[in-house]
């Protein structure tokens, strides 16, 4: 009881405004509602990295985030409690608040509710597929053949196991490819607030390829449900993963970043099978997920070839990004001296 007056009192306090107020996007505020393509003017500010046609703003102006603060304040006052017209508008799940915390309505150029909470339109790419997808760093140190045998001694089990089941295959592998951005980018982070220092970006450029590598998982996932041994080994070599790169992060990013480079320098040579296959006839060349037509600019008739293509073009993005940082650390100098290749995704 005590808790239902403290929140009815929190309400007026908070604007006035009685239960029959929304925390959805349904204002008259210009701030509420995005529409793909026509308000993109709205969110170009600092012109940040774009890739594609569509020149989108990840950030906005100073002018804009003013107006954004006011009309964020006005929406501060108002209680959020009709489930039923934020799922009717926003096509997500609706949770009664009295925050004040809602996500703008965002429509597709077309005039639909933009379906992703994951991301949104401005965090959306192409993937450059003119990218070489051949390059390899020849193995020349000591350490640049450590870290090239590991690769190739992890790819034996990898084969046994899933063979030529390349959907499997790649949904594991994912698994596993999003953990390094994440550790360096966690490690980098720290190091940037223990020493006052600036990071050139690459914090932000490693957690875009930890971020990038998810959305691989998540597209996957849509093709491929992962049986409950297979959920199981996940959580058996994310543990054993995630600890055995912290520490090697910390001891040689040199090794890990060459580490990950090779690993992806593999992972373009499995999705180049995984393509042959589908080529051949003996993976069916279904619809794309919805998700990956989204996050990708596909076509809206696009294939699980042209996914297989896009993400196999960001692997080799990954691959150069990382041979890149291990170089950078083989000049003896800090990633944070070179300029982080942000922008790509
Ligand atoms: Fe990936
Ligand atoms: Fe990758």
């Amino acid at each position: 009881m005590n808790h239902l007056m403290a929140r009815a009192v929190l309400r007026r306090l908070a604007g006035g405004r009685t239960s029959n107020s929304y925390v959805s996007s349904s204002s008259s505020s210009p701030f509420h509602e995005m529409r793909f393509g026509e308000s993109a003017p709205l969110l170009r500010g600092r012109g940040l990295g774009f890739v594609g046609g569509e020149q989108w703003g990840r950030t906005m102006s100073t002018a804009t985030r003013r107006k954004v603060g006011v009309a964020e304040k006005e929406r501060e006052g108002r209680a959020a409690t009709d489930e039923k017209k934020k799922t009717e508008e926003g096509g997500g799940t609706a949770v009664s608040s009295y925050w004040g915390i809602s996500r703008p309505k965002i429509t597709k150029e077309d005039g639909t509710v933009w379906p992703w909470n994951c991301f949104l339109p401005w965090e959306t790419y192409q993937s450059n597929l003119s990218i070489d997808l051949r390059k390899h760093h020849v193995p020349k140190t000591f350490l640049d053949k450590v870290a090239f045998r590991t690769v190739k001694i992890l790819r034996v089990p990898t084969d046994i196991m899933f063979k030529r089941r390349y959907g499997c295959r790649a949904m594991m592998l994912e698994t596993v490819a999003a953990v390094p951005g994440m550790v360096g980018g966690m490690l980098l982070h720290l190091r940037s607030l223990r020493k006052f220092q600036q990071s050139g970006g690459w914090i932000k450029a490693l957690l875009e390829e930890a971020e990038n590598e998810r959305m691989h998982l998540m597209t996957m996932v849509e093709l491929v449900q992962p049986k409950w041994y297979e959920r199981l080994l996940v959580l058996t070599v994310q543990g054993v993963f995630f600890n055995g790169f912290f520490v090697l992060y910390l001891l040689s990013p040199k090794l890990a970043h060459r580490i990950v480079g090779y690993l992806e320098e593999e992972a373009i040579h499995s999705y180049t099978e995984y393509l042959r296959d589908i080529d051949d006839g003996k993976i069916e060349n279904v619809p794309a997920p919805a998700i990956s037509i989204d996050y990708w600019r596909l076509p809206k008739d696009a294939t699980l070839k042209d996914v297989i293509t896009v993400i196999r073009a960001d692997e080799a993005h990954h691959r150069d990004v990382n041979h890149f940082a291990s170089d950078i650390h083989y000049e003896g100098k800090e990633l944070r001296e070179a300029p982080a290749p942000l922008g790509y995704h």
